[in-house]
């Protein structure tokens, strides 16, 4: 891949390829990087549906993205109709838009999962324990916790009743597009993976 020197900054496709994953694994890592909570979309009966999420877990090796949802919500039952899926990552103090789409599988009660679920904390494991299901329709503000675990965390022990409700979801990703609000001169690219090892690459009028 050529690389290009413009107003002495040098371009490099497979360079900015590589940073993307970079900067999306440290937002994986690092609390309160601006990559650690990105925007998910997909396709909903009556358009399409956005909502922010935490990045779980991004490897730049098998170019997969995941997140955990509650196997009752809304974005589960649409991506089983439908399992197209994007992301959208913006760092406002790098002026860096990465925007990705692929593939999403769904693991609930499989190995990945309990893998997942076995890495969760409790405070985490809380989000599983609503009754009713998320998106249920109520009459008063409601967490939908058992109001003993609104006062106190549950025990771990508690915490396995959630385990049914967990859901794994993990995109394999077929195009990314790195966007740089450079000021003056925006610059773009986008990369599309063709097999696991490569992909092609080009600059984009931003
Ligand atoms: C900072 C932040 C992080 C969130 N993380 C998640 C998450 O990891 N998984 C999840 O299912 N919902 C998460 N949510 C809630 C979703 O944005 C959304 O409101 C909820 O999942 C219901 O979406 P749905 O009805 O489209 O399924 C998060 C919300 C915020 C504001």
């Amino acid at each position: 891949m050529q690389t290009v020197c413009i107003d002495g900054l040098h371009y490099d496709l497979a360079a900015i390829e590589k940073n993307c994953w970079q900067r999306i694994i440290n937002g994986s890592l690092q609390k309160r990087n601006a990559f650690q909570t990105p925007v998910v979309a997909n396709a909903g009966a009556s358009g399409i549906n956005m909502r922010t999420v935490v990045l779980r877990e991004a490897g730049a090796a098998k170019k997969q993205l995941s997140f955990y949802t509650d196997n009752r919500s809304g974005k589960w039952a649409e991506l089983q109709r439908n399992n197209r899926i994007s992301w959208l990552f913006y760092d406002p103090l790098d002026r860096i838009q990465i925007r990705a789409g692929g593939i999403a599988a769904l693991h609930h009660n499989d190995e990945l999962a309990d893998k997942a679920w076995s890495g969760t904390s409790i405070t985490n494991r809380k989000n599983y324990l609503s009754e009713p299901a998320p998106s249920t329709e109520t009459e008063h503000p409601v967490s939908g916790l058992p109001t003993e675990f609104e006062q106190a965390d549950p025990t771990a022990e508690q915490t396995e009743a959630g385990r049914k409700n967990f859901g794994l979801v993990i995109t394999s990703i077929q195009w990314m597009e790195w966007l740089w609000l450079n000021n003056s001169c925006h610059r773009r690219a986008v990369f599309v993976y063709n097999e696991k090892e490569s992909f092609t690459a080009n600059w984009l009028v931003p």
